[in-house]
């Protein structure tokens, strides 16, 4: 079934809902077919590198026949966009949900664009995602700063922009690949005791499995993550392809591959369970 944010933290009151960055139509199915399973909502998310390979018309359609055939609620997000073009693009092609991603303007200017977004979306019955602070990357080729969300300054920007899901940043780093990421609990505590609005942790690979489970009982209602799935995806096609270098069937080769992708999934939605 497809749903936006809303409908998920809604239903799922005291539960953190894992999101997960998909490229295509393998991993989609896969982190699907992980959800089922498990009979929990699922967040699928597209960022940049996603809807510049496909577009989002394609993408959108494709991932939102996914959740439209689900036995479980699927949210179909479009993660990062930082223009309103994109944004009108994915609502117009289906997405429940989309990220407006200003954590890299000041403060002033973050809260008026969210504000344009918020309120075309709204209108659509599309939830919106925004970011006050920022998550930086484990990747020297993108520039974004890293910056702890301040308490006060999550405060008046949800209370601001009516926005239905805030990203803090708390120690997570973009793309990392090691889980060695030092959080710092008791910020998101601190920012929790000021909002209402349901918190979401990006940048979520880099984090160890016990401390997601610390996460959702620290309330954190959406966890991120992407890297962890494209590297089991990367990892195991690299393997397959070594084992079987008779191999040339690219629906041969994904099997491995989406198999992968649909155990990490598993493991990390059953991490982040409590
Ligand atoms: O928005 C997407 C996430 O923050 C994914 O981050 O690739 O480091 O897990 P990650
Ligand atoms: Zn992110």
């Amino acid at each position: 079934m497809l749903v936006n944010l809303n409908y998920i933290f809604n239903q799922y009151k005291d539960q953190c809902i894992a999101a997960f960055n998909v490229f295509g139509y393998e991993d989609a199915v896969s982190v699907i077919k992980a959800a089922e399973e498990l009979n929990k909502p699922v967040i699928l998310m597209a960022n940049t590198p996603a809807i510049k390979h496909m577009p989002i018309p394609i993408l959108g359609k494709m991932l939102c026949s996914l959740a439209d055939i689900s036995s479980v609620p699927v949210c179909v997000h479009l993660d990062h966009s930082t223009n309103l073009e994109d944004v009108i693009a994915a609502i117009k092609a289906g997405f429940t949900s989309v990220m407006f991603d200003c954590s890299q303007l000041e403060y002033d200017e973050n809260v008026k664009k969210t504000k344009v977004v918020v309120k075309l979306a709204h209108s659509n019955n599309v939830s919106v995602e925004g970011e006050i602070g920022s998550v930086g990357y484990n990747d020297p080729s993108v520039t974004a700063k890293s910056e702890y969300t301040e308490i006060s300054a999550a405060k008046r920007y949800a209370e601001a922009t009516d926005i239905d899901a805030l990203a803090i940043a708390v120690g997570t780093v973009h793309r990392m690949v090691t889980q060695s990421a030092m959080i710092k609990f008791d910020l998101i505590k601190q920012i929790r005791d000021v909002t209402n609005v349901p918190l979401v942790i990006h940048g979520s690979s880099g984090v160890k499995d016990s401390d997601l489970t610390l996460l959702a009982q620290y309330g954190i209602r959406k966890i991120n993550l992407g890297t962890v799935l494209r590297l089991a995806f990367g990892n195991t096609m690299r393997e397959t392809l070594k084992q079987y270098p008779e191999m040339f069937d690219r629906i041969d080769v994904f099997k491995f591959s989406m198999d992968a992708v649909y155990k990490e999934a598993k493991s990390k939605m059953l991490a982040i369970e409590y």
